[in-house]
């Protein structure tokens, strides 16, 4: 009796882990930087280079949307549910991701014209867009991992962090692949070892063996452009 009551206080005290957040933004914040580097390298006319900045965005805003929608309609809701204080952070969180959202919005539009037209207009538009949304992310994540975090690492379970898990693998195949191997990617850059050891271990094996690859062939012709 007195072994289980012990054994609750523990578990009621635990924090939850959340490498995976930190290693989504990692990304998110690495990517976007990659493409803001190249977009600032661009010159008119490299209509490849473009291109190949266009299909490392388009996997960047599927990531964010997908991010953002997780954390506001799966964690932040769960959080309030047993901390109803947290309800005035969750209003700002969720205002944040719609000045995000707003943003990348602008910043798809720019770059899905730039991907018909590397001219120096379009350029410039892109080049400006990203700069914004690369601010709005930073801005955004730092009150969320400053706000944010430590109240879901406070009430998150270790079954609302499967239940995030199994949503992941309710992603269409390709795309769950192509995002743990960009989190990898940036994490190995970042040499966030940490962070790489939060990612199953059977997903840490398929990236050796085969999706480190995909991520290779996405990101390195954009890291290329200088
Ligand atoms: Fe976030």
């Amino acid at each position: 009796m007195s072994a289980d009551l012990h054994h609750n206080d523990i578990t009621a005290t635990r924090e939850a882990d959340l490498r995976r957040f930190h290693l989504a933004h990692l990304a998110l914040r690495t990517h976007a930087d990659d493409i803001c580097r190249a977009l600032a390298a661009l010159r008119p006319g490299e209509v490849e280079k473009a291109a190949a900045i266009g299909r490392l965005w388009m996997i960047y805003e599927a990531a964010a949307r997908g991010h953002d929608v997780a954390e506001s309609a799966l964690c932040w809701p769960v959080v309030v549910e047993r901390d109803p204080s947290f309800a005035e952070v969750q209003a700002d969180m969720d205002k944040q991701h719609q000045v995000v959202d707003e943003q990348a919005r602008t910043a798809s539009n720019a770059l899905n014209r730039l991907a018909e037209e590397a001219c120096r207009a379009t350029i410039a538009d892109a080049v400006e867009a990203m700069a914004a949304l690369r601010q709005g992310i930073e801005d955004h994540f730092i009150d969320e991992e400053d706000r944010a975090f430590p109240r879901l690492a406070a009430t998150f379970t270790d079954e609302d962090l499967d239940a995030l898990e199994r949503r992941r693998h309710r992603m269409p195949k390709d795309m769950r692949v192509m995002f743990i191997a960009a989190e990898d990617g940036a994490a190995r850059r970042a040499n966030a070892r940490d962070l790489v050891a939060a990612l199953p271990l059977g997903d840490r094996i398929r990236l050796a063996l085969f999706w480190r690859r995909h991520y290779r062939k996405i990101v390195a012709p954009v890291l290329a452009i200088k």
